[in-house]
């Protein structure tokens, strides 16, 4: 009788300990959490999310991605990103990129992103005040949005296109997939041919959204979660360490 309760008791102690041991060694223990808003390091970024190589390409052979990081990386400001997947690039025929100039292509880059960090939510705001001038800076170089039941839309006069989810959106960095290259007037000219701008009445928008990209766009973007459930595993790992102690407690007291 006694002999079966020291053996369940030595058990029950060898099982805690253990438990214990893992819950002090799990990783996730160590970093205290920082004052500041934390850096995000935007090569990284966009080499994960997308594809974006392309558009990755381009800031980085015109450094406007040192840019981009610094404006990240020191700015109360923050900063707002439009980036187009690759297969935007490879279906954009019509005004090709292959030769523009330097200069060009690094107001291109400039033009996708906004000196500011805009949450999905502020972009009523920024449907009001249209048009909006973009990092490329100049009123040839703006950006008009509109709001279309909850559908951020944007139009450079040549492209209008869509926010279609939301990669990355806590301040000071917000990264946006767009579904175009977005084409400033300042390179192309104001000549725009039919094709590229097909929205012929952009006032009216009674008809609904099919599509709520909100909920969707905001899932995408829960940077955390991976921290949230690696904290909960470890309150778990806890309390199964306590029951282990209470029951080993209340055993002893039986003896
Ligand atoms: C940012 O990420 C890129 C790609 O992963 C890496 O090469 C670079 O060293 C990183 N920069 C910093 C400052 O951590
Ligand atoms: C941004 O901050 C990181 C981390 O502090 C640093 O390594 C990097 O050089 C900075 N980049 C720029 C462009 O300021
Ligand atoms: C690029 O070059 C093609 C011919 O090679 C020409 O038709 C086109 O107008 C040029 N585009 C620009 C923006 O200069
Ligand atoms: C957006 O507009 C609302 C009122 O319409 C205002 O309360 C809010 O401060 C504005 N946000 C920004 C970022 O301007
Ligand atoms: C933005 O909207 C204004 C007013 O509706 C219009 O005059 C302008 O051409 C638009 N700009 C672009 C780039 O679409």
């Amino acid at each position: 009788m006694n002999y079966y309760y020291i053996v369940v008791i030595s058990l029950l102690l060898v099982l805690s300990t253990s438990v214990n041991g893992q819950a002090i060694g799990s990783p996730s223990l160590a970093p205290a959490p920082a004052p500041g808003p934390e850096y995000t390091n935007l090569t990284e970024l966009l080499s994960v999310a997308g594809p974006f190589n392309t558009f990755l390409d381009y800031l980085i052979s015109t450094k406007v991605i040192d840019t981009f990081q610094e404006q990240a990386n020191n700015t109360v400001e923050g900063i707002t990103l439009f980036v187009p997947k690759d297969s935007a690039f490879s279906k954009l025929k019509k005004p090709s990129l292959s030769n523009l100039t330097a200069d060009q292509l690094k107001s291109l880059c400039l033009f996708h992103a906004l000196p500011h960090y805009y949450s999905l939510a502020d972009f009523k705001n920024l449907s009001e005040i249209s048009p909006v001038n973009t990092f490329a800076g100049g009123e040839l170089y703006s950006l008009n949005f509109t709001d279309v039941s909850g559908t951020v839309h944007l139009s450079s006069g040549w492209a209008n296109t869509k926010v279609s989810s939301a990669v990355h959106a806590s301040y000071p960095v917000a990264v946006y997939q767009v579904d175009k290259v977005l084409l400033p007037e300042a390179i192309f000219g104001t000549d725009i041919p039919p094709s590229a701008a097909p929205a012929p009445a952009p006032v009216v928008d009674i008809a609904p959204a099919a599509d709520s990209p909100d909920g969707k766009s905001l899932a995408a973007s829960s940077p955390d979660s991976p921290s949230h459930s690696s904290t909960h595993r470890m309150m778990c790992w806890g309390m199964l360490n306590h029951l282990f102690l209470a029951i080993s407690g209340g055993l002893l007291m039986f003896l």
